[in-house]
């Protein structure tokens, strides 16, 4: 019987093992398949997911994009070429895959061709693209919409200005939303631009958005016809595919802290980021996910305005900021940085039925003296390890650290798990014990060489 709890979770690792060799051989005997991943954020967006994903891909059918929009910015290295993906899912760089823009992801049309393109100059053949015509659309109104609702807050969220909020609630409104089915149709498209003009005019006016009705028509009549043959009904595919036992890798982006129910609202962005998302945003069953890993930062970094107990606003704040290169991927804003939360991990965990982590960025804590994690909140007289949801509470969360000791050596060039370090294999053990989740990955460095497989 064990008798601690590292004997407890070392063999909670070994039923794991034997599970996923069980589940491994039937997939191999065509009993089964273990093929449907979701890959999402565990903390405030840019963990790393991009750069997970590709690695991932490699052995994938499809990788499918099932939420946000061009808010995201995930980038992806591949020799000496970096990629900023901001709405093609990070699959794009490998051959014969299936990509997958699902229903779920709102879609600003110009930024997509604008990005298709530009990939294709620099040598990589779009292949498979496929858009969900049930996803909507971000328009120009609604990025002025966007600005301007933020110009007016007086607490500021920090949105990306990329229209996201608006989109969706044009969605949610169900009035003057335009969705991708409706730019396989010229005239219906123009028909909702002229409209949403006509309807808007005077709020338009109000907020210092103009535009001439015929431009607009003009300008997305030709994005149209370019993304015209990627539309399609994606539910029937994707569903298909796993019928096939095809294997299918959910892209999640932002972080689960800036989930519009979970997070930290009001300053978290406007769709469920959590993992349950990939099925209403892509249109599978949840009986069908296999796997849900959660990329975590080994520290932890936010864009924009919010709560976040453990940032650190002094010289080791900065640290992580310039060994980390922590600058946002979408707007080039300096990231706010911190130590690992686990009081938030553990939150995460549920809330995204994770079955596994994948720890990004321990090479930036390499050369620190000691590495603090927190482990529990203080709030008055009281300590806890439960995420307070109410913000006012979570503003008074005071963390609690451990401190665990540092390493000097360079780690990037570290292949696997046994040449690193002890203290860092003891940082990342503190992590799986505390979460009581197997590390199934560890990156080193932004490369794809950079990448620890346990
Ligand atoms: P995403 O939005 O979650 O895909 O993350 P971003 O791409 O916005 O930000 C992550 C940044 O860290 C990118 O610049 C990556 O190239 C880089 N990166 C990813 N993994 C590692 C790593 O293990 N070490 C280092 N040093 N950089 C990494
Ligand atoms: P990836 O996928 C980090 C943040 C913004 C802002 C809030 C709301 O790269 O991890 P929005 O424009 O969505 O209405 O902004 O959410 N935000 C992100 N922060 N990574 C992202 O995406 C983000 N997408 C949105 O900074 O605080
Ligand atoms: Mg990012």
């Amino acid at each position: 019987m064990p008798t601690n709890i590292t004997q407890v979770v070392e063999m909670q690792r070994l039923h794991i093992h034997i599970l996923n060799k069980i589940a491994e051989s039937l997939a191999l005997k065509g009993v089964m398949q273990m093929s449907a991943k979701i890959i999402i954020g565990t903390q405030f967006g840019d963990e790393g997911k991009g750069k997970i994903i590709d690695c991932l891909a490699e052995d994938s059918d499809i990788i499918a994009r099932f939420q946000g929009g061009n808010n995201a910015g995930h980038t992806i290295v591949v020799g000496d070429e970096t990629f900023k993906l901001h709405l093609i899912p990070s699959g794009v760089l490998h051959k014969n895959k299936t990509i997958v823009i699902g229903n779920g992801v709102v879609v600003d049309v110009k930024i997509l061709n604008a990005e298709i393109e530009s990939i294709e100059k620099r040598g990589h053949k779009i292949g498979n693209l496929k858009i969900a015509g049930n996803a909507h659309a971000i328009m120009p109104w609604h990025k002025a919409i966007d600005n301007h609702e933020e110009k007016l807050r007086t607490k500021k969220i920090g949105t990306t200005g990329r229209g996201i909020g608006p989109a969706y609630m044009f969605k949610a409104g169900r009035t003057n939303a335009i969705r991708m089915y409706d730019f396989k149709d010229e005239k219906r498209l123009a028909k909702i631009i002229t409209e949403t003009i006509e309807k808007n005019k005077d709020y338009f006016r109000r907020i210092n958005y103009t535009c001439t009705e015929t431009d607009l028509i003009r300008e997305y009549t030709a994005i149209s016809k370019k993304i015209k043959p990627y539309i399609c009904d994606t539910s029937i595919l994707l569903n298909k595919a796993l019928d096939n036992n095809k294997k299918v890798l959910f892209e999640g982006a932002q972080g689960t802290f800036l989930d519009i129910d979970h997070g930290t609202f009001p300053f978290v962005t406007s769709s469920n980021t959590v993992s349950s998302a990939a099925c209403a945003g892509t249109g599978i069953g949840p009986k069908r996910i296999t796997e849900v890993l959660g990329v975590v930062k080994a520290y932890t970094t936010r864009v924009g305005e919010g709560p976040f107990p453990t940032e650190q606003e002094n010289k080791t704040g900065e640290r992580l900021r310039k060994e980390g290169h922590e600058f946002g991927t979408t707007t080039g804003r300096p990231r706010r940085c911190g130590w690992l939360d686990l009081v938030m991990l553990n939150y995460a965990k549920n809330l995204n039925s994770l079955t596994g982590i994948v720890i990004t960025k321990l090479d930036v804590l390499s050369g620190l003296d000691t590495i603090k994690v927190c482990t529990t909140y203080r709030t008055g007289k009281n300590e806890t390890e439960i995420y307070p949801l109410d913000l006012p509470d979570l503003k008074e969360a005071k963390p609690v650290y451990k401190e665990l000791p540092g390493w000097t050596e360079d780690i990037t060039v570290v292949k696997n798990y046994e040449q690193l370090p002890q203290n860092a294999k003891d940082y990342l053990k503190f992590i799986s014990e505390r979460l009581s989740l197997p590390v199934k990955f560890i990156s080193v460095g932004p490369k794809r060489s950079q990448t620890i497989m346990m």
